[in-house]
């Protein structure tokens, strides 16, 4: 290290957007490295609306790790973000900045701390995958910082190991989370299966029914589903590697009617995997119930989908429409339906950002 001893901070920052799973990752077949039971899909947002900003700074001042979340402390003492900074260190090279005189040579990182502050620009842990938009960002943003050459595919393997859904937000457009066969977990990976122009037309609309935090975390829900869901099994091993397959195939055709049937179908079988968990998971609400059987219903009566649903681990709507005119339709039928004076239901509108202020939902 160069400049004087605790004279310098060096800082990156950087912003990832969350992504929405289409074909649900619930389960792991390592809890420690975080490797999931059946590969999974998911649609990545638009970082105007849901994303994690991070600014990582490094100090010889600093005496040790510490992180901020939205402006409130919290303890990295939990192994995930640990093993995220383990992975990045080792990785670390060389960094010159000649306008602050800072050489730190990548034998150094090893001595230096770090101080991370992170923001999401949408509710935390409220089932809208704000940890994978938080891990994602932190591994990117400590990448840059500490000058790490590794891959995108790499970049995801280690963001997995802070939160197993991370790993698909370090691509935008379609991205599918290969389980992989390798114990050690090097062949679990994040792949771009499309990249965010390919499929300009769909508008996703989120109805934000309730920005509480989850009773359930994804973690502990799914731990308690693998060890007592039946239907777990079955899911993983039948049903999801066909409908990867066809799912990827909707997606490089763009077929909508395939893709929201699947999407839907899959949705309601992670819910109906956490019922069948011992003690029951109840993730989704009765406006939750509500949300669904309207689009069923427009669905049905049109004879083919209009908008596709899916929810995550909690309450809130993700609805994918095929576009302008149908997230239209639909935004006029959640108005109806479900006044923003009657309950706290708000929207995001990620894709089209006129639409979401002519709707009025705040
Ligand atoms: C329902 O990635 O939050 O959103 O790996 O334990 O951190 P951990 O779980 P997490 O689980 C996400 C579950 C999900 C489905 C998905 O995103 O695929």
């Amino acid at each position: 290290m160069a400049a004087e001893e605790g004279q310098w901070v060096l800082m990156a920052t950087g912003r990832s957007p969350t992504n929405i799973a289409v074909i649900k990752y619930w389960g792991k077949r390592d809890e420690a490295l975080i490797l999931p039971v059946n590969d999974s899909i998911s649609v990545t947002l638009d970082p105007d609306h849901l994303s994690a900003t991070t600014t990582v700074a490094v100090s010889p001042s600093f005496p040790s790790d510490r992180m901020w979340l939205n402006g409130k402390e919290i303890s990295l003492s939990g192994g995930r973000f640990q093993s995220c900074l383990r992975e990045i260190r080792k990785r670390a090279q060389n960094v010159e900045d000649e306008k602050k005189g800072i050489r730190i040579k990548k034998e150094d990182w090893g001595k230096l701390h770090v101080h991370i502050a992170s923001y999401n620009n949408f509710p935390t842990a409220a089932g809208l995958a704000s940890s994978a938009a938080g891990l994602a960002c932190f591994v990117f943003t400590l990448g840059k910082l500490m000058n790490v050459k590794e891959d995108c595919g790499e970049l995801s393997s280690i963001a997995r190991q802070g939160s197993g859904s991370a790993c698909r937000s370090i691509y935008g457009g379609f991205v599918k989370w290969c389980m992989g066969k390798n114990n050690d977990g090097s062949d679990s990976i994040a792949v771009q299966l499309a990249d965010e122009t390919h499929w300009n037309d769909l508008v996703i609309i989120i109805a934000v029914v309730s920005s509480k935090q989850k009773e359930t975390s994804s973690t502990s829900g799914m731990r308690d589903s693998v060890e007592t869901s039946p239907l777990l099994q079955y899911r993983a091993q039948t049903v999801v590697p066909e409908r990867v397959l066809k799912m990827e195939e909707a997606i490089k055709s763009r077929n909508f009617e395939s893709f929201a049937r699947l999407t839907c179908a899959d949705s309601n079988q992670f819910h109906a995997v956490c019922l069948d968990t011992s003690p029951p998971i109840f993730y989704m609400n009765d406006t939750s119930h509500r949300i669904i059987s309207l689009v069923e219903k427009w669905n049905q009566s049109e004879g083919t989908p209009q908008v596709a649903y899916t929810f995550d681990a909690g309450p809130n709507a993700v609805l994918i429409a095929p576009n302008r005119k149908n997230a239209t339709l639909l935004l006029q039928k959640l108005l109806y339906y479900f006044p923003p004076q009657d309950n706290d239901l708000r929207s995001y509108m990620v894709g089209d950002k006129s639409i979401l202020s002519d709707a009025g939902l705040k």
